[in-house]
């Protein structure tokens, strides 16, 4: 079975398990704000078109100027990057020939990243309950030069705490290993969960990673960025391809981060919906990831051994969910679900409710 690699590709997904002439497709498998892009976008986007004769500025200065005033941190602390892709793929490159330890299952790139930069990889998985391993992870550190964390988790939703990063730092800073916290979906926490990157200034072994595709809905155009130490920023600027974020794209990030109330709109709504979905599908005997983001993993409670037949039943019925089988230690048990709109979310829980009432 050939699985597409991402989400956010409906008709290969279906065609991959022989599902054809669905009508109209429901897309869960990406984990896109559903609200965006932000309307002002669309304006400075045309706008933008004049930028396509020339070069961009090497330094991206007005792009790293609004990330530093959005984080609240120093100019030569962020690396402006094509998309959060590129930004694993540089940090990787750090330790090229070392040793490195991911929390499993986990966004995939990790393990293709160390690999392409020759990592000795090692795995650890996250609890039963999709928590972070903390005290196995503790006793790991010494073995290892690197750690790469998702938080919130990719695909399970899950956070690891201040606290246990704090542990994790401490540690780190004993043992010689450098702690990576990819955040791409941490804008759609709600306000009250602290912002990690204010460790830095503590625990220098401390490398965040940001994507603006997910809460902006732009993947096509590839925004992303690191916050470390200067030596790390600078290091990983000196191995970036020249220009490799383009100027049209790097002249909408201040435009992107100043979409406040686009943020906190989408915030608001994410912890009601993500609340009243919880409670559907608990009513309907299923279970899943305790998600604090706009995605979760979710299998039937009643009939856990039958994940395959239940996304076959779903996409028959034009809900298209993110296969696993390409995220470690899932195997494909599970289907991972995006918080959609109101309305596609009441279309998942009438198919779902299809799914318990002919079994
Ligand atoms: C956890 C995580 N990090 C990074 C990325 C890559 O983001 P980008 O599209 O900005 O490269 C993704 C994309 O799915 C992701 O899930």
């Amino acid at each position: 079975m050939q699985w597409p690699a991402h989400g956010g590709q409906p008709k290969k997904l279906a065609a991959s398990i022989g599902v054809s002439g669905i009508g109209k497709m429901y897309d869960y498998s990406a984990n896109i704000n559903p609200f965006g892009p932000p309307e002002e976008l669309r304006e400075h986007y045309l706008h933008a078109f004049a930028a396509v004769s020339s070069y961009p500025d090497p330094d991206y200065e007005a792009a790293h100027e609004a990330i530093a005033e959005y984080d609240q941190v120093d100019r030569g602390q962020i690396l402006l990057t094509n998309g959060g892709a590129e930004a694993i793929f540089l940090v990787a490159q750090l330790f090229t020939g070392k040793r490195a330890l991911i929390i499993q299952p986990t966004f995939s790139e990790y393990e293709r990243a160390c690999l392409a930069f020759r990592l000795d990889i090692q795995h650890l998985m996250l609890d039963q309950n999709f928590l972070f391993p903390v005290d196995d992870l503790l006793s790991k550190m010494p073995l290892v030069d690197v750690v790469f964390l998702c938080s919130p988790n990719n695909p399970t939703g899950t956070l690891l705490s201040m606290n246990d990063l704090e542990r994790l730092l401490k540690k780190g800073l004993e043992t010689n290993t450098t702690v990576v916290v990819d955040e791409a979906f941490v804008h759609f926490l709600p306000c009250r969960f602290e912002a990690v990157h204010t460790l830095i200034t503590a625990y220098p072994n401390l490398i965040v990673l940001r994507s603006l595709t997910k809460m902006f809905a732009i993947p096509s155009l590839r925004a992303g960025y690191v916050i470390s130490t200067e030596s790390f920023i600078q290091q990983m600027k000196k191995q970036q391809i020249p220009w490799s974020v383009n100027g049209v794209v790097a002249s909408l990030i201040p435009v992107l981060l100043a979409q406040t109330s686009f943020i906190e709109n989408t915030r608001n709504w994410l912890e009601q919906e993500l609340a009243e979905l919880k409670r559907r599908l608990t009513k309907l005997h299923f279970e899943y990831s305790p998600s604090m983001v706009n995605f979760y993993l979710l299998r039937d409670k009643e009939r856990p051994n039958d994940t395959a037949e239940l996304f076959h039943f779903i996409v028959s019925n034009g809900v298209i969910p993110r296969h696993t089988h390409n995220f470690l230690g899932i195997h494909g048990d599970y289907l991972r679900l995006a918080v959609r709109s109101a309305v596609e979310n009441e279309y998942l829980i009438q198919v779902l409710t299809k799914w318990r009432e002919q079994t």
